[in-house]
């Protein structure tokens, strides 16, 4: 089926590993489809050669960006106003029907029966169920629509200030309209979930289909030790469940980090995967827009215990490193021992 494909997007070096993870993920699971990804000029040449290998296609676009930093703060997320960037995906008429992946998305087994579904197919967001996340929707390529939400975007804008505002406010009758557009949660399994409902992440968990790392904190701000297999810095999941984290690094690992490596040759590049132990003074980075893949960047100095106070004062607790639930729980269990 060469009309349809599964589609995704980067416009930096670091989502751009995390594209490359997602597409390794698809071929994998032995996809038909075709694999697209967008991305922007501003992805290195070798990241671009290493896409070409993975995707059928590489599309260079332009950066479209809400510049919205009023709506964008109120998710404390100013990086994701270029997530408008995702509505170009609309241009590839050369396709009749495609599934979009964020490249925060890893896919753990075939899907391609979403191609049985129609625009706009999406799961709802775990933050507000009545309105569907942007991470995983299934579209159809058109000129038409594709200019109808341009038009939208400069009429009404986006109430998050990313492409999920926008395509919520277009397609607005998705919570109600027609239940065969509502994909199962295990289509776009959010690891937020952990937090807002662990028994049911344990219940269900292990029929994901696709995770989706939502959120600042991503798999590549994390370090990972190729030899003991610990990462550093990144969410906190049951130990009574196969780590979806660790799926990703060792996709990461063994196919993606070869790849790089090569298309780097003599030039130095920071892979994210360490031999020895991690000092325990460095903590994971959070992923900022112009992000590049430098390890150095990604090792910040831990914040002293006054500023974490402060953090937690102003609700931003580090729920996905080191306030995540188990690290609170055996911080509690050694107070009552
Ligand atoms: N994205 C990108 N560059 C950025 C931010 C986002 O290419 O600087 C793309 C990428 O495909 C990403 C998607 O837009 O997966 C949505 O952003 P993100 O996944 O960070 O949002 P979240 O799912 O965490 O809300
Ligand atoms: C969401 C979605 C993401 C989208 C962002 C901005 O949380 O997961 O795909 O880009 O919001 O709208
Ligand atoms: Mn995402």
């Amino acid at each position: 089926m060469a009309d349809q494909a599964f589609v995704t997007l980067a416009t930096n070096d670091n989502y751009a590993r995390g594209a490359m993870v997602l597409g390794k993920s698809l071929r994998n699971h032995n996809t038909a489809k075709k694999l697209v990804v967008l991305v922007s000029p501003q992805v290195s040449t070798p990241c671009q050669s290493v896409l070409k290998n993975i995707f059928d296609e590489v599309k260079v676009v332009d950066v479209l960006d809400s510049g919205d930093t009023a709506h964008l703060a109120m998710m404390k997320r100013p990086d994701l106003g270029v997530t408008f960037t995702k509505l170009h995906c609309w241009t590839l008429t050369h396709y009749s029907k495609c599934v979009f992946m964020d490249a925060d998305t890893l896919v753990l087994s075939n899907i391609d029966e979403l191609f049985e579904r129609e625009e706009m197919s999406a799961a709802p967001d775990p933050g507000w169920p009545d309105c569907f996340n942007s991470g995983v929707f299934v579209f159809r390529p058109s000129v038409e629509t594709y200019g109808k939400l341009l038009q939208y975007c400069t009429e009404h804008g986006s109430f998050d200030g990313g492409d999920q505002g926008v395509l919520n406010g277009f397609f607005n009758d998705w919570a109600t309209a027609d239940i065969s557009k509502h994909l199962p949660f295990i289509y776009n399994l959010s690891s937020i979930a952990i937090y807002t409902y662990l028994p049911a992440f344990k219940q269900y968990g292990g029929n994901a289909k696709v995770v989706h790392f939502l959120g600042k904190t991503k798999p590549w701000s994390c370090t990972f030790n190729c030899k003991t297999r610990e990462i550093y810095g990144g969410v906190q999941e049951p130990a009574t469940h196969p780590s979806f984290l660790l799926n990703w690094w060792t996709l990461y690992a063994s196919s993606v980090v070869p790849m790089l490596q090569e298309q780097h040759g003599d030039q130095p590049f920071h892979s994210g995967c360490v031999e020895s132990k991690h000092s325990d003074s460095v903590t994971c980075e959070t992923v900022q827009g112009e992000g590049g893949s430098s390890h150095a960047q990604a090792l910040q100095p831990m914040p002293t215990s006054e500023e974490r106070k402060e953090q937690w004062e102003q609700g931003q607790a580090d729920y996905m490193g080191m306030d995540s639930f188990d690290n609170i729980k055996r911080k509690l269990d050694t107070f009552l021992k």
